[in-house]
């Protein structure tokens, strides 16, 4: 994307963390922003912390696994700032611990928020970034947790690897109308992350397993990254078009190490005529 200025980003998570520290250094910048969040007093906290910062700035109460508000906060940011630009799928919530110590409930709260609301995320707004003929990026939140299995975290695991998936695909699909798609996959950034079940629905709630506590700084010798370092990465990731926001290079090794494992697992070699019919299916890497 060229400018950021007068674009309007839609950001789900917005009250808290990332979301909101990306709200923030877009407002720095001139962009507008509609903040969409499940909690309503974060939110209306988030929207006075945000005040005089420059551009247009909505809040829309919305839980993401509901399709039917998400259009309806759609409707309500077009009317308000006449179009969206940006679209950031970055609510999330996680929950740990050992797979056979986890419920349906844990299951079905993780994979709806992190896969389910990026997909309502995509299926709801696609066709408004693609309608106003001005320059769109798309920004999905997974995290290392993507492109690393990891111990305790097989359901978070198991969303993210769904949103990289996902938005890998929507690169290749979009790539013909121009549209900007990345993918976020950072590791430990200092939020409220860690307090997720703030945010479970009574109906989702374990009666028999307990949470297991999630990870914080305290695993990263480094510490753990600002949430304001983070945007300001994604919003240099967003101007320049890079597709993979991987921005905590402690994981590079383990990545190079899980690649290389797949790779060096096949045998044999392929027809090259078998190998270019494949690499039609896929939008290659520079
Ligand atoms: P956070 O807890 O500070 O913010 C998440 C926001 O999502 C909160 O405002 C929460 O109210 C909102 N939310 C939760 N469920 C929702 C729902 N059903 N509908 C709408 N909003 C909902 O946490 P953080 O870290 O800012 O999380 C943002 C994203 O970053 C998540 O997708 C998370 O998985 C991802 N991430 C975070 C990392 C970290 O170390 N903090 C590392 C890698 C990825």
């Amino acid at each position: 994307m060229t400018t950021l200025l007068n674009k309007t980003a839609f950001i789900t998570g917005a009250a808290s963390g990332i979301g909101l520290a990306i709200a923030r250094a877009l407002l720095d910048v001139g962009a507008h922003v509609a903040l969409a969040d499940v909690e309503e007093t974060a939110l209306e906290r988030a929207r006075k912390s945000l005040t005089g910062l420059g551009g247009r700035v909505s809040i829309h109460v919305l839980d993401v696994t509901d399709r039917a508000a998400f259009a309806a906060a759609k409707d309500a940011a077009i009317n308000i700032h006449g179009a969206v630009h940006l679209l950031f799928n970055n609510a999330g919530v996680n929950v740990a611990g050992p797979v056979d110590t986890r419920s349906y409930r844990d299951w079905d709260w993780v994979i709806g928020v992190n896969l389910g609301g990026v997909i309502n995320g995509v299926q709801t707004f696609l066709p408004e970034l693609m309608r106003h003929g001005s320059e769109a990026h798309l920004v999905n939140t997974a995290s290392v947790g993507g492109l690393v299995g990891m111990r305790n975290l097989a359901i978070y695991n198991a969303s993210k690897f769904g949103v990289v998936g996902l938005t890998e695909a929507i690169r290749a699909d979009m790539k013909s109308n121009g549209m900007g798609v990345s993918v976020l996959c950072p590791g430990v950034i200092a939020t409220a992350l860690t307090t997720s079940e703030r945010n479970r629905p009574a109906h989702l709630r374990n009666t028999d397993a307990e949470p297991v506590p999630t990870a914080t700084g305290s695993g990263n010798p480094g510490g753990a990254m600002s949430p304001d370092d983070f945007a300001a990465f994604v919003l240099a990731a967003i101007r320049e078009n890079v597709f993979w926001g991987v921005s905590h290079p402690e994981f590079r090794g383990l990545v190079e190490q899980r690649n290389q494992s797949v790779t060096s697992s096949y045998r044999g070699e392929a027809e090259p005529a078998k190998i270019e019919a494949m690499q039609a299916l896929v939008e290659l890497f520079q």
